[in-house]
């Protein structure tokens, strides 16, 4: 969606497909699908201009009316981890049809998450058998993966740190450098062009070091925990001025979500397994995350003892702020278990209650407002750092709570602030 509008916005006409009609009929009318900031009106205004449509199922004329095609569908998990390519077979069937009938060249740049060897071994043959047409001299192929982050996915798109090109061939390469420079002009980043394969694994490698990074610092946490004094925060700061180790995704807290790290670091494990040398440095990542939520819970417990009966209020749904997707995010863990122990729990979140009541339907209460959740809790638990959790007051959960209890699992609060006015407990902060 991004990187369509991206390109609309800098006036190429773009031409997606999607076989869902809803989508296709929000875009249409300018409309985003799902929450993301900044999209909205650029949205509209490459609508109303008409540099950008959405269609319902036809690749085949957004192949024929256009010279390259980004292919981004989803590549979920399966039961076992690994990765499910049943979308990305279709649309390159879809894809190979339509080169069929095109008499001009054209290039499928496949940018969604795939294992090393998808876009060699599964795509090109699909590509071939289609079109009956042979790939480099009839048309292009190449492989490059997107970056960007849910929440900042359009400045990420606009502004991105690197491009990567995985060829075919060189005409196929040139060609796709050639649109990325013309895209980002005087801003183009550094590009690395290599193989299918590689360019493949760069993502791969990229999220996993991030997830690393996170759980990292969260073994970091749960030791400062057991260290009186100790605070994890300082210890992120001081870490990050090492240029080596630099200062972003070191933020403690109660685990990664959402659709990438945990579905591709599995799949990751899940191919390499399947290659003869299982990641148990990715096996350990996982593990760390698995648990990391239930330190809520452990906090929770400390502090009230037995949480049958017990009203829990918590702030945040979304697997990260500025989002409303909940997809793997560290709250459903939190919640089942409460639910499990007895505890009645309140839930707040800015965009993401539609979602959460898709996900816990009447199992738990959804609060107008975080001052409306807080209201007779008897622990609060701050789950997704938005920034208008930020802004509240020790006084804004004194006033509110039966017995003000407050568990940061993001580290968005002053300790010094906030212990002296209520039983405050965080994430990597010795007691
Ligand atoms: C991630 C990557 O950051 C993108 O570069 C990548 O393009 C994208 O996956 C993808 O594969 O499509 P995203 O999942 O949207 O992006 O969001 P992140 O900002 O990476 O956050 C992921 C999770 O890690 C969130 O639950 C967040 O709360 C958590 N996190 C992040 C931490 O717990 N600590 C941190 O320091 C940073």
């Amino acid at each position: 969606m991004c990187t369509a509008v991206g390109f609309a916005s800098k006036g190429y006409n773009v031409i997606a497909s999607t076989h869902d009609a809803e989508k296709a009929a929000k875009i249409n009318q300018g409309i985003p699908p799902f929450h993301e900031p900044n999209l909205q009106n650029l949205l509209e205004k490459t609508v109303q201009n008409g540099y950008l449509k959405c269609l319902i199922d036809q690749t085949e004329k957004a192949v024929l009316e256009t010279d390259l095609t980004f292919n981004a569908v989803g590549t979920p998990s399966r039961p076992d981890g690994s990765i499910d390519l049943q979308f990305i077979e279709t649309s390159s069937r879809d894809m190979g049809k339509a080169l069929h009938k095109k008499s001009t060249y054209h290039v499928v740049v496949i940018k969604s998450t795939v294992v090393p060897g998808t876009t060699q071994d599964l795509v090109k043959p699909i590509l071939e058998k289609e079109s009956k047409k042979k790939c480099g001299p009839d048309f292009g192929l190449c492989m490059s993966p997107e970056f960007l982050r849910q929440g900042s996915a359009f400045e990420d798109t606009m502004h991105t740190d690197r491009i990567v090109i995985g060829e075919y061939d060189k005409k196929s390469g040139d060609t796709l450098e050639n649109l990325y420079k013309d895209f980002y002009a005087k801003n183009a980043p550094p590009t690395i062009r290599t193989t299918l394969s590689t360019a493949e694994l760069i993502k791969y490698a990229s999220n996993s070091l991030l997830a690393t990074k996170i759980s990292f610092i969260n073994t970091i946490a749960n030791i400062c925990e057991k260290i009186p004094g100790a605070d994890v925060k300082t210890v992120a700061t001081a870490m990050g001025l090492d240029k080596r180790i630099g200062p972003l995704f070191l933020n403690a807290g109660l685990g990664y979500g959402g659709s990438c790290f945990p579905k591709d670091v599995k799949a990751l494990m899940a191919y390499s397994k399947n290659l003869g040398y299982p990641l148990k440095l990715l096996d350990a990542v996982e593990d760390v995350n698995k648990t990391q939520p239930l330190k809520a819970i452990q906090f929770c417990k400390e502090q009230l003892g037995n949480l049958e009966g017990k009203r829990i209020a918590i702030l945040g749904l979304a697997f990260k702020a500025d989002t409303d997707d909940m997809r793997e995010a560290r709250v459903i863990p939190i919640i089942n278990q409460l639910l499990e122990e007895g505890a009645n729990v309140t839930a707040y979140d800015p965009v993401a209650i539609p979602v959460a009541k898709t996900v816990f339907q009447n199992k738990i209460q959804y609060a107008t407002s975080a001052i409306d959740c807080l209201k007779n809790a008897d622990c609060a638990i701050l789950i997704t750092e938005w920034e208008e959790f930020k802004k509240l007051t020790p006084e804004d959960f004194t006033m509110r709570m039966k017995q003000p209890v407050l568990i940061d699992g993001r580290r968005i609060y002053d300790p010094k602030i906030f212990s002296r006015k209520m039983k405050f407990v965080a994430i990597g902060l010795g007691q």
